[in-house]
């Protein structure tokens, strides 16, 4: 069966590469993908706001199934365009993808289903929100509620950064705003537990730990992010349980008894506290670099899961995972997230030698006829598997110092967290 892929970072270069080994799969394209989906697939670029265009070239290129990794698309609709039609698609449709698309949406199900969740207040202009942050405790949360790439969250240490950040939103700095949220701080770790669901059942896809912020120590400026680690050192079968039966089920219900169709993953974003589980946020997607992160340790044939989501015969497919660990580390160019050079040569990339355990993920990268070059902040993922996490880190630092990429700049520490040393 031939499958596309929609999107060009890491997360669908590692959706490709496992799609590659399954037998069912005869050939994948990539809608834009990047130089590493270039490798063993079709890169093909189009407008993917324009859902026609899309589906005329699945049509030519006798495509059969679409699977959808980032979020845009699927807010937009991507999902429903190709319902009743014969191309399946793996991905929520408009109404379930409104748990990523809209913050308030969301706060809504929680308060609606007892969900635990910090307390939140809406406001629909900046002088009800002023007025209100003026009785309030601080730190709390600022949000913008549509989808910003990552960058709608204020963390507000006093008044002043609130009313800032307030002003930010109203002002359109993450497209027209008509409401914002104001949260309570959470404390505790945070987690991302995962799921995939056919609309009926669903499964666990795997658990994680990013580091979103630059710098080591968890310190400077949020990025995508910048390295992971999987499994996560919080999860236990006692804490699962609650996830499952606090947060995933009442919300797939939820979204049932609206009429949306949930076929995809789901990225649950947990505050966890005094091993109590608090929803920070839902993403309709695998994470960035949890996706690459996880991926090598399933045993299942991904296509497997993929059309039996479609299917709705989840329910028949075991997914499984193999009990090591695994560490993820971005290489990005250096100034990321600030200012940064694309175009840079990354020399000798296609010669590194990895063992047997180990996958580099192009993101930022593009082939020309010399080589590669990067293409963005974030550019290439490095990920080692093994029993043990300090393994991981150490073959995944030697491997990054072999390539000796002078332009680029990763993070030593990644995983610090379950790696005393
Ligand atoms: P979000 O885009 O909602 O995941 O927020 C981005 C990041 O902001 C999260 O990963 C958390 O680190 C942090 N964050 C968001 N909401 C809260 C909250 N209510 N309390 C503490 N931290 C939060
Ligand atoms: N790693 C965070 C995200 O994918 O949103």
């Amino acid at each position: 069966m031939n499958v596309g892929i929609i999107g060009s970072g890491g997360r669908e270069h590692a959706i490709c590469y496992m799609l590659n080994k399954s037998k069912k799969v005869s050939k994948i394209f990539c809608f834009p993908g990047n130089a590493g989906t270039g490798l063993i697939a079709e890169n093909v670029n189009l407008d993917l706001d324009n859902f026609s265009e899309l589906e005329k070239l699945c049509t030519e290129k006798e495509i059969e199934l679409l699977v959808v990794g980032p979020e845009k698309p699927l807010v937009n609709g991507i999902v429903d365009h190709f319902k009743g039609k014969s191309i399946k698609i793996f991905g929520p449709d408009k109404i379930s993808s409104k748990l990523e698309g809209s913050k308030i949406f969301t706060k809504k199900i929680c308060q609606e289903n007892n969900i635990p969740t910090s307390k939140f207040k809406i406001f629909e202009d900046l002088k009800g929100t002023v007025n209100y942050l003026n009785e309030c405790n601080f730190p709390l949360v600022v949000k913008a509620d549509g989808l910003a790439s990552g960058k709608g969250v204020y963390i507000c240490k006093n008044f002043d950064d609130a009313k800032i950040a307030s002003e930010e939103i109203f002002n359109g700095k993450f497209g027209s705003a008509k409401q914002i949220l104001i949260e309570e701080f959470l404390e505790g770790e945070e987690m991302s537990y995962f799921i995939v669901t056919d609309g009926i059942n669903y499964k666990f896809f795997g658990s994680a730990q990013d580091h979103k912020r630059v710098g080591e120590g968890d310190t400077g400026k949020n990025t995508g992010g910048m390295g992971c680690y999987s499994p996560s050192r919080l999860l236990s079968k006692d804490l699962e349980l609650k996830i499952k039966t606090k947060i995933i089920e009442p919300t797939l219900n939820a979204i049932n008894k609206s009429g949306g169709v949930y076929k995809g993953f789901l990225y649950v974003g947990l505050m966890i506290k005094n091993d109590e589980p608090f929803l920070i946020e839902f993403n309709v997607r695998m994470g960035d670099p949890e996706c690459q992160t996880i991926l090598p340790t399933l045993n299942t044939d991904l296509m497997d899961i993929f059309l039996s989501c479609c299917d709705g015969t989840l329910n028949l497919t075991n997914i499984n995972f193999s009990r090591t660990k695994s560490v993820c580390i971005v290489l990005c160019s250096k100034g990321y997230p600030v200012e940064f050079e694309n175009n840079i040569e990354i020399k000798d990339l296609e010669k590194l030698k990895l063992l047997k355990n180990q996958n580099i993920f192009h993101a930022g990268t593009l082939k020309t006829k010399n080589g590669f070059i990067s293409n963005g902040g974030r550019v290439l993922n490095f990920v080692s598997t093994s029993d043990d996490f300090l393994k991981c880190r150490d073959e995944t630092i030697n491997l990054i110092k072999k390539l000796n990429w002078k332009n680029g700049y990763f993070r030593r520490d990644i995983g610090y967290k379950v790696i005393k040393i």
